[in-house]
């Protein structure tokens, strides 16, 4: 056994000691002892615990792949992201303002991918293990919703029912207003008693929607969700923000951002969790590679009341992004890209003299980089605004605001 002194949390949320060892579940400051197998500490013993160290307030956290910070005090780990943010930032020779972070509660997580296996008796759905593709149940998480709870027993049903005992199930469980909306994949054909049997699934459990292998098999009452009042039905396992509180975190601070623009442009639109409430104070253009999600905005859109115009463009803006001289009669814009960033639709903002951009990130690493390229066309990075909605988990969201200084 050796001992170690654990300096930092690395991106992987492990603490690493110097070499670097890579020691999962210890803390910066905390002496350790373990086995070391190549860079990572196997068997370890925590010998002097940091103060910043609690007791993970879910039962599974030790075997559940699913968080990795539960045993850091919230000031920690908050710490942590903000720090990831500066670190990558700076990086590229950058800093700003950082407002203090916005966390969502526990259990306000109000969708997950669970794992379903059938297995020769029945089935098991939860998440997978830590470091491992074994699924493991999770019936007590306190993570998600618990109305999100009955979604385990729901792929469990589902995986007995359909599913090969080869293949895992991917159940998306989302929760609507009109209740559990249901998607799962991974499974092989099913055939037409199979299919009456997962509608009577749907019955029993009360869903609001069931989705197999992207075919809706049932949907008993809409899965309407509300962007600040404005009611959409998303297609099965569309994106939405992981938790209310931070869809609204995020929108309050784009908000912001892009107030007192007439027409704004929505880059990496979705369902419209931005595009249809700032159409209540601007017209909107708003672009997805998603035709389903943009079909669904422009529903919302309709049916929504006393909005201005929202037109709607379905395009892949890694490949086709929407040129500077699309650009330039806008007075704001709003682009909320994927993990890769938006590198070549940033090129594009670069040479566009937009006023204001309200950029929503969930990689600091790219965002990193596609503020470097607005900041060397002129712009001011005003602030960033830290949004942990992935509670417990090494993700970092982030909203900011950038500002044209010189074209
Ligand atoms: C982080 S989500 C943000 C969605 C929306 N802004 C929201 O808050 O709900 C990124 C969105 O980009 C879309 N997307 C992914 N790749 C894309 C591409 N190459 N071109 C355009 N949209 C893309 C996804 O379908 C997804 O809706």
């Amino acid at each position: 056994m050796q001992v170690f002194k654990i300096e930092r949390l690395g991106h992987q949320g492990d603490g690493i000691a110097p070499g670097p060892v890579f020691a999962p579940m210890t803390l910066p400051d905390e002496e350790v002892s373990g086995s070391l197998d190549g860079d990572r500490l196997a068997d370890i013993r925590v010998l002097t615990p940091s103060p910043e160290r609690v007791s993970p307030p879910c039962r599974h956290f030790k075997s559940c792949g699913g968080c990795q910070l539960q045993h850091a005090s919230d000031a920690l780990v908050a710490e942590w992201k903000v720090e990831m943010v500066k670190q990558a930032l700076d990086a590229h020779g950058l800093s700003t303002h950082f407002r203090p972070i916005i966390t969502s509660p526990a259990q306000s997580r109000r969708r997950a991918v669970f794992s379903a296996r059938r297995n020769r008796k029945s089935a098991l759905a939860g998440f997978h293990a830590r470091a491992s593709n074994q699924v493991i149940a999770t019936p007590n998480c306190k993570l998600v919703d618990r109305a999100l709870l009955a979604g385990l027993r729901v792929s469990e049903r589902l995986a007995e029912l359909c599913a090969s005992r080869r293949n895992e199930l991917n159940v998306t469980v989302t929760l609507s207003d009109g209740g559990l909306d249901v998607s799962a994949a991974g499974g092989p054909d099913a055939d037409r008693s199979k299919l009456v049997e997962m509608a009577g699934l749907a019955e029993r459990f009360d869903l609001a929607r069931l989705t197999w292998n992207n075919e809706i098999i049932v949907t008993r009452r809409p899965p309407i969700h509300s962007f600040a009042g404005i009611e959409i039905v998303p297609p099965p396992s569309a994106f939405l923000q992981a938790t209310k509180e931070g869809e609204t975190a995020l929108r309050d601070a784009v908000q912001e951002v892009v107030s007192g623009a007439k027409s704004i442009i929505d880059l990496f639109a979705g369902c419209g969790t931005f595009a249809l409430p700032l159409a209540a104070q601007a017209r909107v253009h708003a672009v997805e590679a998603s035709h389903d999600m943009v079909q669904t905005l422009n529903k919302g859109w309709r049916n929504g009341n006393d909005l201005r115009q929202v037109t709607s463009e379905t395009r892949d803006l890694f490949r086709n992004p929407v040129r500077a001289d699309e650009l330039s009669y806008l007075d704001a814009c709003v682009i909320d890209p994927p993990r890769a960033g938006a590198r070549a639709q940033v090129h594009e903002l670069a040479r566009a003299s937009i006023a204001r951009i309200a950029y929503v990130s969930c990689n600091p690493r790219t965002f990193a980089r596609d503020a470097a390229a607005l900041i060397d066309a002129g712009y001011e990075l005003d602030w960033v605004q830290v949004v942990d909605q992935f509670r417990w988990s090494t993700h970092v969201e982030l909203a900011s605001s950038f500002t044209l200084t010189s074209a």
